[in-house]
């Protein structure tokens, strides 16, 4: 490969296998997204109101290749024109991870080109960059999703500092379980900000938990056991019905949302005084959140001047484009990895 990386218009391809959803995206570097193709395996895992891993890892070896051809055909680029392979490796679901990381080496091997193995959580990071890249730094960066509630602190592109971590259950997660424990479908993230959203009623209060260590972690575990007492205390029957919800549900609803924005804003709010960032960029699938992008745009915005970015939605849940992206950028710095690269499933970032 003579060609230089730091070269306009290499194309990139992007592959994320790290949980639920096979996706395959393509770049020409240094930002423009030509194909972003993600098959969802929400109807195969909603059945059992959470990601089947075994169910996850086979899905992935049927999709992957159709979706790889998808990418490659909206994009109008031939496999022999892709020039880097960008995959994530880490943290996720082993079995998922090892689909995605070990086609990514194998086109590598076969196409001679180089590979590069993509921390997801720095994808979801990079996710803002693809449709804003001119976001200032320092900045802080909050990723919440199923698996993740995490507040960092980026000096400069490429070094994270975690700022606040999760304690037990993340921001999704609760979001999920909580959904789960009243009947409504999975995942519960989306339909609870829906009917928490919609409802004019008053929300029921939860209190923030305080962690006895001082620490200024995140924790939702409690918040959800809160939301299973009063179910159980009240004799609350689970949702038969979306369309005909009982409102004191839809009073729960609102209270444990205001409660999970409330805490992961609470600690931003209090970070700022510290890293006095330029930017605030919002990732993971709970970064959809309704109430969680106005507070963000309110507190920050418009109190502190700050930058605010958010993903478009399809750029905001796993998506093979941020992975591209990601691993353009991490080419750039350190060159590709060798072809012995493992996954990791539990890969921290900072
Ligand atoms: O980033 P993501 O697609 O996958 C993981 O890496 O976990 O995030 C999925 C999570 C799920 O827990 C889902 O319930 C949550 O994001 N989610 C939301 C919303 N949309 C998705 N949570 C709250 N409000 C939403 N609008
Ligand atoms: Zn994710």
């Amino acid at each position: 490969m003579d060609r230089n990386i730091k070269d306009e218009d290499w194309i990139v391809l992007g592959l994320e296998t790290s949980c639920d959803d096979t996706s395959a995206a393509v770049l020409r570097s240094p930002g423009t997204i030509l194909s972003s193709v993600v098959s969802s395996q929400f109807h195969l895992h909603r059945p059992y109101g959470g990601v089947v891993p075994e169910l996850a890892s086979r899905a992935h070896i049927r999709n992957i290749r159709p979706v790889v051809r998808e990418a490659l055909q909206q994009a109008g680029v031939a496999l022999t024109q892709v020039e880097l392979v960008a995959v994530t490796r880490g943290p996720g679901l082993i079995g998922s991870l090892l689909v995605g990381l070990n086609y990514a080496k194998a086109l590598a091997y076969a196409l001679d080109i180089p590979f590069v193995g993509v921390n997801h959580l720095e994808g979801h990071f990079f996710s803002s960059f693809l449709e804003h890249p001119g976001i200032e730094f320092p900045l802080l960066c909050l990723l919440v999703s199923g698996g993740h509630s995490s507040l960092y602190h980026a000096p400069e592109p490429g070094r994270y500092e975690l700022v606040a971590g999760t304690r037990d259950d993340a921001a999704g997660e609760a979001y999920d379980k909580v959904a789960k424990m009243l009947g409504l479908s999975y995942p519960g993230g989306p339909v609870i900000d829906r009917l928490a959203s919609g409802f004019g009623g008053e929300a029921v209060r939860f209190r923030l938990p305080k962690i006895s260590d001082g620490s200024d972690d995140y924790s939702f575990s409690g918040l959800k056991t809160s939301v299973l007492q009063i179910v159980r205390k009240e004799g609350l029957s689970p949702v038969l019905s979306a369309d005909r919800i009982d409102e004191r549900i839809l009073a729960i609803l609102k209270g444990f949302q205001e409660a999970v924005v409330h805490q992961l804003l609470s600690r931003v709010e209090s970070a700022l005084p510290r890293y006095r960032p330029r930017s605030f960029i919002l990732g993971g699938g709970v970064a959809c959140n309704s109430l969680l992008r106005s507070r963000c745009r309110t507190l920050l915005e418009g109190e502190q001047g700050i930058g605010v970015y958010f993903p478009s939605p399809e750029y905001t849940t796993d998506n093979a484009a941020m992975v591209a992206l990601t691993g353009a950028f991490r080419y750039r710095r350190a060159g590709g990895d060798a072809l012995s690269l493992n996954a990791v499933p539990s890969l921290s970032l900072g």
